[in-house]
């Protein structure tokens, strides 16, 4: 788990997401990266299909860095040959991250004692309901509207949500819990809200692809970052980097991405987005 830092005022918050390991190239990335032993580090959901591949990354990292905080993506609960698929999955995933040392969903929310807190980090696993989708698209026809594009998520075929009748059930189940916890923490400390998806319908900026929309998050988490005293909230899944702002507050998306949606000539050190102390402003 978490040792102590050698100089506490040097200590970092950083994150990154989309990992995506499967490919042999962001692999090959990540095994380069160096240590940053006073530093803690967000995965931000992502990091691969398979878990083997999941808990090689979270040895690796939690080698290199003093604590690791996971929070699932779409990719992490596909159903491939080990594994299974749905919350059984999700639930497999939650033992091999704690064998590990590495923080998730499940555990208590961490209170960050460096530099730019007192912050309580808050992992996140809310997954989406298509209510992304623009107003006009009913819900029964968002498939459609998403096919005519070639817009479906894989998650349609590969993202089970047994024992929940539907990914939407699963996504309403898991807010509601989370809100729960949230509505619980010490409401004289801010927070940073940790989660795969965005957590507002106007920070899905995916010109490649506008009719994904629909994947990409819940419009029931759209003003947490008031309610809950956020001073960053940390997302990927789009894989388009960017910092937002709203109501003062700073949004970060993290995401590294497949190998064509980076520059693997600079390794993955440049894409770690600090989170805390955090800029300056
Ligand atoms: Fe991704
Ligand atoms: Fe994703």
């Amino acid at each position: 788990m978490s040792r102590p830092p050698a100089d506490p005022t040097r200590m970092r918050l950083l994150a990154i997401s989309d990992l995506h390991l499967s490919s042999p190239s962001n692999f090959a990335a990540l095994a380069a990266l160096p240590a940053a032993p006073d530093d803690w580090l967000i995965l931000a959901g992502d990091v691969a299909e398979h878990p083997d591949k999941v808990r090689q990354a979270f040895e690796m990292l939690s080698a290199r860095f003093a604590r690791l905080i996971w929070v699932p993506g779409n990719h992490e609960l596909w159903t491939v040959s080990a594994g299974g698929g749905g919350e059984a999955k999700y639930r497999l995933l939650v033992d091999l991250a704690r064998e590990c040392g590495v923080l998730t969903p499940e555990d208590p929310y961490p209170l960050w004692p460096g530099p730019g807190g007192p912050c309580v980090l808050v992992p996140m696993f809310l997954l989406y309901d298509y209510s992304f989708r623009p107003a006009h698209v009913a819900l029964e026809d968002v498939l459609d509207w998403a096919r005519e594009e070639r817009a479906v998520c894989a998650d349609e075929m590969l993202l089970s949500p047994a024992p929940f009748a539907s990914r939407i059930a699963w996504c309403h189940a898991r807010c509601a819990l989370t809100q729960a916890r949230l509505e619980a923490l010490d409401p004289s400390v801010e927070t940073i809200l940790i989660n795969h998806y965005p957590l507002r319908a106007d920070l899905v900026r995916i010109p490649r692809i506008p009719r994904f929309t629909p994947w990409c998050g819940t419009t029931l988490t759209e003003d947490w970052h008031r309610r809950y005293r956020a001073r960053a909230v940390v997302s990927g899944h789009l894989h388009v980097r960017r910092t937002d702002w709203r109501d003062g507050v700073r949004f970060e998306e993290v995401s590294l991405g497949y190998p064509r949606q980076w520059d693997p000539q600079r390794g993955i050190a440049p894409y770690l987005r600090e989170i805390l102390p955090g800029p300056s402003d």
